[in-house]
C-alpha cells in the first residue's frame, strides 16, 4: 500500500502592515495581566495583514496572491470561548506576526474586503472584533438611538465609537486630552457629548447629566481605577462591556483586597444585579410550584405565634435555614 500523504492546511503569507494594540506592549514588558503567561523569546503581535505566497495541497479557501488578516485565535472559530484560547493566541500562547514572512493555517486567516488596505485591515483583528463582539455579539445589541459610553480614545473605543456612529447611536466619549476630544467631534461626537476625564474626575457625574437614565452600553477599558464609575454611568439593564485593563496592573496588595474587575474580564461571566421580578414571572413561578409541589415546597424552618414575632426576627438574625414564618392566626 502507498503510504498516505498528509496534506498541508498552511499558507506561507507576506506580512505588510501590523498594528499595535495595548495587549502587545502589555506582553512586551512583562505586564500583561491574562491568566495564561506568554512564553519567553516570543514573537509579539497578534494584528496583520498580507499577502499570501504560497499554500498547502490542503489549503482551500486562500490562494497564492490573496490578500488576508489574522485571526486571533485558531481554537476560536464560532461561539464563545473561555481562556482556553490564549493558548493559540498569535503573539500570546504562540508566535505572533511581527516578521516579514510567516506561516499560518487557514483557521488563522479571512480574507481582506476589497477596498480596504493593508494597513486597515491589521487594525481590525483584536481592536475592532472586540468592540464588535460588546456592541452585537450578544442579545442586547446596540440600536439606532440609545447611547455608548466610551472609555479613552485608544483602538478599542475609537472602534467601537465608529461602529455606534455607523448605527444613529450617540457615544459619549472620555478622553485625557482635549485635542483627542476635538477629533471626536470632527468624527460626528457632540461636543457636549466630550468628557476630559482628568479634568473632570467624577465624569460619571456629568454622563448622568448627559444620559439621566445612564447609557445603555459601556465599553470599559480602565479596570480597576474606572470599573465602578463604568457601572455607575451605565442605565438599569443597560451593559457594561468589561473588556481592558489600562490601570496598575499590580495585583493588590491589602488583605483581602481582590481586583473585581480582572477578575470579571477573565471569568466572562455575566454579572448583573437583579431586583425581584415582574407580577408576570412571579405567575410563572407559581406555576412551576404547582406542576412540581413535591420537589419545590418553600423550606420553612420554624413558626412563631403573632405575639412572639419579636423572637421571630431574633431567630432570623441568628441565620435560619430556609425561612421563619409568623403565624398570624394564632
Ligand atoms: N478583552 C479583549 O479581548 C481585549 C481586546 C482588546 C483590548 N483589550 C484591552 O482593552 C484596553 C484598551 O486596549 P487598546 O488596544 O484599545 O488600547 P490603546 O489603543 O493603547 O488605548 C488605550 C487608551 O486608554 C485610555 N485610558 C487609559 N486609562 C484610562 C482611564 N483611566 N480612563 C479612561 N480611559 C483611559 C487612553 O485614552 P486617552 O488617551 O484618550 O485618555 C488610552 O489612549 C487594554 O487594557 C487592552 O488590554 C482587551
Amino acid at each position: 500500500m502507498r503510504p498516505r500523504r498528509s496534506r498541508c492546511s498552511s499558507q506561507r503569507v507576506r506580512i505588510h502592515s501590523v498594528s499595535l494594540n495595548a495587549r502587545d506592549l502589555q506582553i512586551c514588558s512583562g505586564t500583561y495581566p491574562a491568566p495564561v503567561l506568554p512564553p519567553v523569546g516570543l514573537v509579539p503581535c497578534s494584528d496583520g495583514a498580507g499577502e499570501v505566497l504560497a499554500v498547502g495541497s490542503g489549503v482551500r479557501e486562500f490562494s497564492a496572491g490573496d490578500r488576508v488578516v489574522t485571526h486571533l485565535s485558531e481554537a476560536w472559530q464560532h461561539g464563545e470561548l473561555g481562556n482556553e484560547m490564549q493558548e493559540t493566541a498569535l503573539g500570546g500562547g504562540r508566535d505572533g506576526v511581527l516578521r516579514k514572512v510567516v506561516v499560518l493555517n487557514e483557521q488563522s486567516l479571512l480574507p481582506i474586503p476589497d477596498g480596504m488596505s493593508y494597513a486597515e485591515a491589521s487594525c481590525l483583528p483584536v481592536a475592532g472584533l472586540t468592540a464588535y463582539h460588546c456592541l452585537f455579539g450578544f442579545e442586547r445589541t446596540l440600536q439606532p438611538g440609545q447611547t455608548l459610553l466610551v472609555e479613552g480614545t485608544g483602538g478599542v473605543s475609537m472602534a467601537a465609537l465608529q461602529l455606534a456612529l455607523s448605527v444613529g447611536a450617540r457615544p459619549i466619549v472620555l478622553s485625557s486630552s482635549d485635542d483627542k476630544l476635538r477629533k471626536c467631534v470632527e468624527l460626528g461626537v457632540a461636543e457636549g457629548d466630550c468628557i476630559n476625564y482628568r479634568s473632570t474626575p467624577e465624569w460619571h457625574t456629568r454622563v448622568r447629566e448627559l444620559a439621566p437614565r445612564g447609557v445603555d452600553h459601556t465599553i470599559e477599558i480602565g479596570g480597576r481605577d474606572t470599573i465602578i464609575k463604568a457601572i455607575q454611568s451605565t442605565a438599569p439593564y443597560g451593559s457594561v462591556w468589561v473588556v481592558g485593563y489600562m490601570s496598575d496592573y499590580a495585583e493588590p496588595t491589602a488583605p483581602g483586597e481582590l481586583d473585581v474587575a480582572k477578575a470579571i474580564l477573565y471569568s466572562q461571566a455575566v454579572v448583573r444585579g437583579v431586583l425581584c421580578g415582574s407580577r408576570a414571572l412571579f405567575r410563572t413561578y407559581l406555576a412551576a410550584h404547582a406542576a412540581r409541589p413535591e420537589a419545590l415546597r418553600p423550606l420553612i424552618e420554624c413558626s412563631f405565634p403573632f405575639a412572639e414575632a419579636h423572637a421571630a426576627f431574633q431567630h432570623l438574625r441568628k441565620g435560619a435555614m430556609g425561612k421563619v414564618v409568623i403565624r398570624c392566626s394564632d
